[in-house]
């Protein structure tokens, strides 16, 4: 196999078991660089638990994680982060009490000295920092030290895509993104989709309305009661063709 065609995320044969519940029964999946690959399903049909098991949230009862080539297992999401894989989930997982640069460095805050001695976090480098970031985006945020909470949901999931950006992420996981958002919201965050996607990073793009899909993805991986149902190039199907792998 050519390097070309090595996917940069693979998953073989995930299984996860919840009490009685298989929530994923000998899962493939992939990505490439520089592609939007869309993972749908009905409700329940294990996307959640496929991205948290590749995100670092809980193991798999079996099967194996391959990224850039090699076999990987990650303890916990900081580990997957710290590797490059940044996910935004349903909830977003900002923090509503913290401004915006603050939220862009959530768990890396750059340090400085106070008088040269007491070690105290950089605010003002955050906040430099985090806007450069965010001015490539083209947000239209005007300040940037209003908490996150003042924010809308189509804002508040641009300053999560702002922060995958900044710390150079290979892979972008987004569990239902455009869910919560009005229309012009979704646009931008699909627009930002695409600037992520033009410049390498490989984009797991998790929803149920199937425009959002076929406005993003390359590829269309189906699931459905925690199996692979189906996998099409989304040049080469329509939403009828998805509804029916998703129901069956
Ligand atoms: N933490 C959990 N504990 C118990 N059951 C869970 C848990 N997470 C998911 N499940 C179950 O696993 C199945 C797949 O859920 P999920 O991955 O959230 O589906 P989806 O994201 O496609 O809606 C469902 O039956 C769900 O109830
Ligand atoms: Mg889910």
């Amino acid at each position: 196999m050519s390097e070309r065609a090595k996917p940069l995320l693979e998953a073989r044969g995930m299984t996860k078991k919840f009490g009685g519940v298989l929530a994923l029964d000998r899962v493939d999946f992939s990505v490439n660089a520089g592609e939007v690959v869309a993972l749908a399903g009905d409700n329940g049909a294990g996307k959640s638990t496929l991205i948290k098991i590749i995100s670092g949230v809980f193991p798999s009862d079996s099967g194996e994680l391959r990224y850039g080539g090699e076999r990987v297992s990650f303890a916990n999401p900081h580990d997957a982060r710290d590797r490059g894989i940044e996910t935004i989930y349903q909830d977003l997982a900002l923090a509503d009490n913290l401004d915006v640069g603050a939220n862009v460095f959530l768990g890396r805050e750059p340090m400085t000295r106070l008088f040269g001695i007491v070690p105290v976090i950089d605010r003002r480098r955050m906040r430099e920092e985090a806007a450069k970031t965010l001015d490539t985006l083209d947000i239209g945020l005007d300040r940037l030290d209003r908490p996150v909470r003042a924010l809308s949901g189509g804002q508040r999931q641009c300053v999560a895509i702002g922060r995958a950006l900044h710390w150079h992420a290979k892979v972008l996981i987004m569990d239902e993104p455009t869910a919560a958002l009005g229309v012009p919201e979704q646009r931008k965050v699909v627009s930002l989709i695409q600037s992520l996607k033009a410049r390498g990073v490989g984009i797991i793009f998790i929803s149920h309305n199937l425009q959002d899909i076929f406005a993003v993805a390359d590829r269309i991986t189906v699931l459905r009661r925690g199996v692979n149902a189906g996998m099409r190039n989304t040049a080469e199907t329509n939403p009828d063709e998805v509804v029916r792998l998703m129901v069956g």
